[in-house]
């Protein structure tokens, strides 16, 4: 294979495993502790947002927004949620796993994310919005959020493919009430397996960190923790073992943190990398009548996870899929494809929502890796792959 999705476990491979190992030879305690609350700081800091919580990976980070949303009654069992019909299994699932009914939402064809105006067509039918900004892309994400607002409802967004991504100024994770971010290989900054859940909202912070680690108060902040205590009148002796929400245990280790604190140094290098291999490649894409184009002109920074390749037929989809696999590039489908198509769905979802742009895209396109460490050689295959003129 010439060019694989994912290239390496880390940014600085080499500088970051080093600086590992020096950390776990002089370490005594590597459970969650000062490395991880550290990151938390700093990633809510680069993201601009007041608080961040870190846990052990983007689709823990999912299930524990919906739970703490659940625990604080801003959503409900039986609750009809909006989710992005070209999204990851483990977006939707904690809302089914939770007893609430996902609603798929279209996506546009050329930005490959839901649109005010796929999102008009669903207006009606949820209580709230779970949104995925799919691949570092957006839409026009100012006109959703004001959608949300003027129809009473509760948006959040799952930002696991678009850590640094900007529209309108502002970072992508950071329209809804909270967001959530992985830190899987392969996405924009690794800590091997991690992720996050950012928001600006106190109470919601306090129930995070309960519903991370056993639905204790050990880790929320001491006037939070008396009142608590006060309030249920913990006595001495049971204090550290009241548990007083729904919870689970998707703690990180210090491990996590501490690579997290090293990767967070290189960020700023990895998305305008990423940004600048994204538009290379792109240029070449826009020239070729065989593919559909992408819409991203809207966007101050694409933050880019992976490139798509929109074929504009069938018979495009076989020639490109035929040339990247013959020639060492690794390609998967748009995310996992039509979520709605994947078995999971079709036996725990018995509605069904036409959702015809993702049933094209699930049909008609790929991506291969987008990552930090493509060389510039790498570069010059993609791109002369991409031409039309090959056959
Ligand atoms: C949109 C989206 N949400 C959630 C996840 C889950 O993240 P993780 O692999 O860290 O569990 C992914 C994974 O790539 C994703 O793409």
């Amino acid at each position: 294979m010439k060019i694989r999705l994912v290239k390496s476990s880390f940014y600085n491979e080499a500088d970051t495993k080093k600086r590992l190992a020096d950390f776990i030879l002089k370490t005594d305690i590597l459970s969650m502790g000062e490395h991880s609350a550290s990151f938390e700081k700093n990633f809510a800091e680069k993201q601009c947002r007041k608080y961040a919580v870190f846990v052990n990976s983007g689709s823990t980070a999912n299930l524990v927004l919906l739970q703490a949303l659940m625990n604080l009654g801003k959503l409900n069992r039986g609750d009809r949620v909006g989710v992005s019909a070209l999204t990851w299994a483990t977006n939707i699932m904690p809302v089914i796993q939770l007893g609430m009914i996902p609603v798929a939402i279209d996506c546009e064809r050329d930005t490959l994310n839901v649109s005010p105006r796929t999102l008009k067509e669903k207006i009606n039918e949820i209580d709230s919005l779970f949104l995925t900004n799919v691949l570092g892309f957006g839409d026009d994400i100012v006109s959703i959020e004001s959608i949300c607002k003027e129809n009473n409802i509760l948006f959040f967004e799952d930002n696991c493919e678009s850590l640094g991504s900007k529209i309108n100024g502002r970072l992508l994770g950071n329209f809804g009430l909270a967001s959530t971010f992985s830190f899987f290989v392969g996405h924009h900054m690794s800590t091997i397996e991690g992720g996050m859940i950012t928001t600006d909202d106190e109470e919601l912070h306090h129930e995070l960190l309960m519903v991370r680690a056993h639905g204790w108060d050990r880790n929320v902040p001491h006037e939070k923790r008396n009142r608590l205590r006060e309030d249920n009148g913990a006595d001495e002796f049971f204090a550290l073992y009241n548990f007083y929400t729904l919870a689970y245990n998707f703690r990180p280790t210090d491990i996590h943190g501490f690579i997290g604190n090293i990767q967070l140094e290189y960020l700023d290098e990895i998305i305008s990398k990423r940004e600048k291999n994204f538009l290379d490649i792109y240029q070449v894409i826009s020239r070729n009548h065989e593919l559909l184009p992408i819409r991203y002109e809207h966007m101050d920074v694409v933050s880019n996870f992976a490139v798509p390749v929109i074929a504009s037929n069938p018979q495009m989809f076989l020639k490109y899929k035929k040339r990247f696999q013959e020639d060492g590039v690794e390609i998967r489908p748009i995310i996992a494809g039509d979520i709605t198509k994947q078995p999971f769905y079709k036996k725990f979802v018995s509605e069904s929502h036409s959702c015809p742009n993702a049933d094209y895209l699930h049909k008609n396109a790929f991506y291969f890796g987008n990552n930090p460490d493509l060389t510039e050689e790498d570069i010059l295959i993609l791109r002369k792959m991409l031409g039309s003129d090959l056959n």
